[in-house]
């Protein structure tokens, strides 16, 4: 087990590349079962995430070979398992998102459900009621979902909330469904797009993907196809607040201002300077940090997985800012750690209260999710003396090789091996 060791008031400088999006690659690489040709993905990152859905896909009996550092091939000719084993799934989330695809190609998807995370409790019940809806029977046994239809059918599906994940197993349930799909109050995340965007490369016909309404016509089969998956927008916004933290001046290649636009405005309130240069933007901060209010909401709101980096912003901000998480019920324990660092929050159900400080004191800090174990790095780029983040396999599920970057724009940033870790 690693451990990152910071320290801390370097103001970061010069440009890097953001790779390609961990939450869009996710459900389309789950979409290589709707065939049995083989798909080639582009600008997959290299993350912990994506070598477990390999797993899981290998389990199935899918083919998979690196055809270069980012370019995955494949190919699931033959399903050999209709299992997602609760080893696999309790490990990511993202594993339940081969439900839709499983049933849809061979009938039947036995898939353990996810279970609760640090975040929240993470219920599933939206992908069963849509799967339900397309005319799956679907029964709740010792933990899995198991799901069987001869032939899903389409049918009018609406989602009390937009969930991203189900509103992608849906998509890629509904797209071999006899007849049409709309699907209402979906998620309108860029994720949700780019997969759209390769389905119907396969030969889907999905409309309105970005839109409230999706409409997804059925098709006999589905066929090979070539695509590259969008940037991550999330690790644009995390390494943008880096350059804003620590009051430096850097380009974020690849970061895509439509898709970011809610956190570059946030941004801009906070007294950050974010103007597009080149193919990215370039993220600038002279003056001091103001206090905002921040709400998470789903896109084009405001991202749930920048609210972490956000506080740390905010921890050194001029004022008195209030940030409200309304997608996750347990989003704040980045905040815990961020306390021991001198940050003054306080927490009342989805709110938290930050009042800025001068600056935050370097510490040994514990990263509990993805998001907050970022949030935690980028508290210590800007805190005087030395930070230790603890359990940074969290951040190497969501980031490909954010202390690499984050040095070559001046950090003074290493990762060790943690010996003490228990
Ligand atoms: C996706 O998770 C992302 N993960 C999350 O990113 C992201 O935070 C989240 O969307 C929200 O944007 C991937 O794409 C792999 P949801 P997902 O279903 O699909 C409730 C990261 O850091 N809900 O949109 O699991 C749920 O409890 C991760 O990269 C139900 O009630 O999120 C939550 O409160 C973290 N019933 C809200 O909806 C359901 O059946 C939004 O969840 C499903 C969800």
């Amino acid at each position: 087990m690693d451990k990152i060791v910071i320290e801390g008031g370097v103001p970061l400088s010069g440009a890097v590349a953001v790779s390609g999006s961990k939450n869009a690659a996710l459900p389309i690489m789950m979409a290589s079962v709707l065939t049995a040709e083989p798909v080639i993905i582009r600008n997959v990152p290299r993350l912990r995430d994506i070598a477990t859905a390999l797993t899981l896909l290998g389990h199935l009996g899918v083919h998979s070979r690196w055809l270069g550092d980012h370019t995955l091939e494949l190919c699931a000719a033959r399903i050999q398992s209709h299992e997602a084993p609760y080893e696999l799934v309790k490990t990511m989330r993202a594993s339940f998102f081969v439900l839709g695809p499983l049933l849809a190609r061979t009938g039947r998807a036995r898939v353990s459900t996810p279970g609760g995370c640090a975040i929240g409790a993470r219920p599933v019940n939206l992908h069963i009621r849509g799967i339900r809806a397309l005319g799956a029977r679907v029964q709740l046994r010792h933990g899995y979902v198991e799901a069987h239809a001869e032939r899903l059918a389409g049918a009018r599906v609406w989602l009390d909330t937009p969930s991203v994940g189900a509103t992608e197993n849906i998509i890629m349930a509904a797209t071999l469904a006899r007849g049409r799909t709309a699907l209402e109050n979906a998620a309108r995340e860029p994720e949700v797009q780019d997969l759209a965007r390769m389905l119907n490369a396969m030969g889907a016909k999905i409309s309105g993907a970005g839109n409230h309404v999706i409409e997804i016509e059925g098709v006999e089969r589905l066929h090979g196809a070539d695509h590259t998956i969008i940037n991550d927008r999330i690790e644009a916004g995390t390494l943008m607040v880096a350059a804003a933290i620590t009051g430096g001046d850097v380009l974020v290649r690849g970061a895509n201002a439509e898709e970011l636009k809610a956190a570059v405005a946030k941004l801009q309130e906070s007294g950050v300077e974010v103007t597009p240069e080149g193919d990215g933007l370039r993220v600038r901060r002279t003056g001091a940090v103001r206090a905002v209010e921040l709400r998470t909401l789903p896109y084009p709101g405001f991202p749930t997985d920048l609210q972490a980096q956000m506080m740390a912003l905010l921890a050194n901000a001029e004022g008195t800012s209030v940030i409200t998480e309304t997608i996750f019920e347990n989003r704040f324990m980045h905040a815990l750690e961020l306390l021991r660092m001198g940050a003054d929050i306080a927490m009342k159900g989805p709110t938290a209260v930050v009042r800025g400080v001068p600056r935050l004191c370097g510490a040994p800090v514990m990263a509990t999710d993805l998001r907050a174990s970022s949030s935690l790095v980028l508290a210590g780029l800007a805190a005087e003396n030395t930070t230790e983040v603890q359990r940074v396999y969290h951040l190497d599920r969501g980031y490909e090789g954010l202390d690499s970057k984050l040095r070559s724009l001046g950090a003074r940033i290493e990762r060790v091996p943690d010996r003490g870790a228990s």
